[in-house]
C-alpha cells in the first residue's frame, strides 16, 4: 500500500479516537465463560451473549467432537453445490418439527450466521417482483445492524421503499401503512431489541399485519432459548399456537451462538417462503455451508439447550439484579430480558465507567453509536445463567462505588 492511503487510514484512525469512538478487541484467554481472563487478567464477564452458559457445555463439546468424527471438519461447498449434508438435514427437520406446534406448517433453513440470514430473508422475499411493482418495508427504528444491511441491500437491487416506524408505536406504524400503496409489504422488528432488551409487541403487530395483508419478520436472535414455557423464543413466550396459523404472515428467525452456544442461525416460514430463500437468497447460495458438526451438536442437544434449568436461573439472575438496583441513581431501562442496559449519554461517561468497572476486575462494556442513538451511549449488562448472586453483588457494588466516588 502506498504511503498516501497508509497516512489516510490512520487519520481516519485518529478521529474516531477523537470522538471516543474507536473500538479494542479485548484479548479473551480460554473457553467463554463469566469467569475469564481478559488482557493477561482474571475478570468478571457480563458481556457475553452466552445467555445459558452452554458455550462451554461439556455436552455439547463432546457431541462437537463426535460430529467431526462422524462427519469430518468441513462442508466443502455450499448448500446448492455439494455441501448440504444429511446432519443439516436432521437439524431443519427437527426445529421445523417444534416450531410447527407454534406458527403451524413450516420447513426451516440453516444459516452460518444470523447476519446472512437476516440479507437472505430480507433480499429474497423482495426480489420476486417485476420492476414497476411497488414493494415497502417497514422497518424498526432499534432494528439491529443486521436487519438493516438487508434492507439496504434490498433497497439497492429491487427499488423497495423503505418506512422507519418508532420504537414499538404501533399507531404511527398503522398511520404509516394507510398512507402506503405498494402491493408487497413487509414489516421488520427484533424480537428483543439487543440493545434495549425490551420486547416487540409481536401479537398486536400480526394483527395489524393480518388487517393489512403484510408479511412480518421477527430477528429473535435475544430470544430464542430464553424466552417462553418451551424456550423456543418470543412466539412461545405470547403463546402463539399451531391453529393461529402464523406462518403464512411470519417469518421467524432465532440464532445459535448466543442462548444456544455454539453459532449459526435458522429460519422458520411456511414451506414457500423457505424454498424461495434457497432460490433466491444469495448469503444463502454463495456460501460454503456451515461444517457439519455443527448442524450435528445442535440437533443432538436441542432438548438440553431448550431444557427449563437454565433459563429459571436466568430469570432468577435478572429479578435479582433488577431488585438490588432498585435504590440506586442509575437509569435502567425497563427491561425484563437479559439485557439490562443503563443508560449514560455521552461517550466518554460510558467509557469512563466501563474503565473503572475494568479496574475493578468486571467486564462491561459501553456501546456507543451508531450501535445505539446518538447521545444514548450505555452500558450493556449482560445477565447469564452461569452468574451466581454472589457475581451480581459484585457488579452492584462496584456501581454504587463509582457513584460514591
Ligand atoms: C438482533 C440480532 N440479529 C442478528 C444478529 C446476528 O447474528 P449472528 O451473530 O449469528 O451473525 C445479532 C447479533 O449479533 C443480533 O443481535
Amino acid at each position: 500500500m502506498s504511503r498516501r492511503y497508509t497516512e489516510l487510514f490512520n487519520e481516519l484512525i485518529k478521529n474516531q479516537e477523537k470522538k471516543r469512538l474507536r473500538r479494542v478487541r479485548k484479548l479473551i484467554d480460554g473457553p467463554t465463560s463469566v469467569e475469564t481472563v481478559v488482557d493477561g487478567k482474571p475478570t468478571l464477564a457480563f458481556c457475553s451473549n452466552d445467555y445459558l452458559g452452554f458455550a462451554n457445555h461439556p455436552a455439547l463439546k463432546e457431541s462437537l467432537i463426535d460430529g467431526i468424527k462422524k462427519c469430518g471438519a468441513g462442508s466443502g461447498a455450499s448448500h446448492l453445490i455439494s455441501g448440504h449434508n444429511v446432519t443439516h438435514n436432521n437439524f431443519e427437520n427437527k426445529f421445523a418439527h417444534i416450531f410447527r406446534n407454534i406458527v403451524g406448517e413450516c420447513q426451516s433453513l440453516l444459516f452460518s450466521t444470523g447476519y446472512m440470514a437476516n440479507l437472505a430473508v430480507i433480499t429474497s422475499l423482495t426480489s420476486s417482483f417485476s420492476e414497476n411493482q411497488k414493494i415497502t418495508i417497514f422497518s424498526e427504528e432499534l432494528n439491529h445492524a443486521s436487519l438493516i444491511d438487508g434492507i439496504r441491500l434490498a433497497k439497492q437491487q429491487n427499488n423497495v421503499k423503505v418506512v422507519i416506524y418508532k420504537h414499538k408505536n404501533l399507531e404511527v406504524l398503522e398511520s404509516l401503512i394507510l398512507q402506503d400503496e405498494s402491493k408487497f409489504r413487509l414489516i421488520v422488528t427484533d424480537g428483543v431489541f439487543s440493545m434495549d432488551g425490551d420486547l416487540a409487541p409481536i401479537p398486536e403487530l400480526v394483527c395489524l399485519a393480518k388487517k393489512h395483508d403484510i408479511l412480518v419478520l421477527v430477528d429473535d436472535a435475544h430470544g430464542f432459548g430464553v424466552l417462553g414455557e418451551q424456550g423456543c423464543g418470543i412466539l412461545d413466550y405470547y403463546n402463539f399456537e399451531s391453529g393461529d396459523a402464523l406462518s403464512e404472515r411470519l417469518i421467524y428467525l432465532g440464532t445459535l451462538g448466543k442462548a444456544a452456544g455454539v453459532s449459526g442461525a435458522f429460519v422458520v416460514a411456511s414451506p414457500s417462503i423457505i424454498e424461495w430463500i434457497i432460490q433466491q437468497g444469495r448469503s444463502y447460495i454463495y456460501t460454503t455451508a456451515a461444517p457439519p458438526f455443527i448442524a450435528y451438536a445442535l440437533t443432538e442437544n436441542l432438548d438440553l439447550i431448550l431444557a427449563n434449568e437454565r433459563r429459571f436461573k436466568l430469570k432468577k439472575n435478572i429479578r435479582y439484579f433488577k431488585r438490588l438496583m432498585r435504590p440506586s441513581n442509575w437509569d435502567l431501562l425497563p427491561s425484563d430480558t437479559a439485557i439490562q442496559p443503563l443508560i449514560l449519554g455521552d461517550n466518554d461517561t460510558a467509557l469512563m465507567v466501563d474503565e473503572f468497572l475494568l479496574s475493578k476486575g468486571i467486564w462491561v462494556p459501553a456501546i456507543r453509536p451508531p450501535t445505539v442513538p446518538e447521545g444514548a451511549s450505555r452500558l450493556r449488562v449482560t445477565l447469564s445463567a452461569a452468574h451466581s448472586f454472589e457475581h451480581i453483588n459484585r457488579l452492584v457494588s462496584a456501581l454504587n462505588e463509582f457513584t460514591k466516588r
